[in-house]
């Protein structure tokens, strides 16, 4: 039997990406935030989302707990899940930075195939890798949402750090050590990184 696959015709729209940036005045990108539990991906791309919406840009930002509770809440955090965890993001990414919208995802996203797969998806020119480092002592620290605590007890399998590995990111378009810097500083650097690589 011939694969389904090949009676699937995408359609071409009327309205292109470039129509849209010419309406919308700014180039969406994806930023990719990329780091363990703690380290401060939801905060960073928060407060820079923030920094361009009150300058009028399209944003929004995708984040790993909240995704994991709707689209992905079939997907658990062995191997497998994780990596169809980051394929979906990227698809719904490109979606979204198609439609005109700067976009910042704020997952662990371990692995650097699966960081790769999503630079080539959306393109390397649209996707701006920041590595968001921070020593596992300082994120098992700050445990945030007491969930370092409970892997260490041995309460959560596969998790990232304890008993799942992170691979450390080695040509991240912009890296950011969170110990080291405060929140301020780290976003004067993402914003002077990012608003010329969004300018017409
Ligand atoms: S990823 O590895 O698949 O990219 P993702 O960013 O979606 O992970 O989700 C990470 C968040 O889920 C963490 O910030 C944490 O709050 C929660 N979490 C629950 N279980 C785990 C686990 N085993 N490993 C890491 N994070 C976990």
């Amino acid at each position: 039997m011939a694969d389904y696959k090949e009676n699937i015709i995408p359609h071409s729209h009327q309205i292109r990406l470039e129509d849209r940036i010419l309406q919308k005045g700014f180039r969406p990108k994806l930023v990719w935030f990329t780091g363990l539990s703690g380290s401060g991906k939801s905060t960073l791309a928060s407060g820079l989302e923030a920094y361009f919406f009150n300058k009028n840009v399209s944003t929004y930002v995708l984040d790993g707990d909240n995704i994991r509770s709707g689209l992905n809440n079939d997907l658990d955090f062995g191997d497998i899940g994780r990596k169809e965890n980051i394929r979906r993001i990227s698809e719904v990414s490109k979606l979204f930075v198609d439609a005109g919208v700067l976009v910042f995802t704020a997952f662990i996203s371990p692995f650097n195939e699966d960081r790769e797969t999503a630079r080539k998806l959306i393109g390397s020119e649209n996707f701006i890798e920041v590595f968001v480092e921070c020593p596992l002592k300082i994120c098992e620290e700050r445990d945030v949402k007491g969930l370092y605590k409970k892997a260490r007890a041995g309460e959560i399998e596969n998790f990232t750090g304890i008993s799942s590995p992170f691979e450390k990111p080695t040509n991240s378009d912009i890296k950011l050590n969170t110990a080291e810097h405060s929140l301020d500083e780290c976003l004067k650097k993402l914003i002077e990184e990012i608003e010329p690589k969004i300018r017409l």
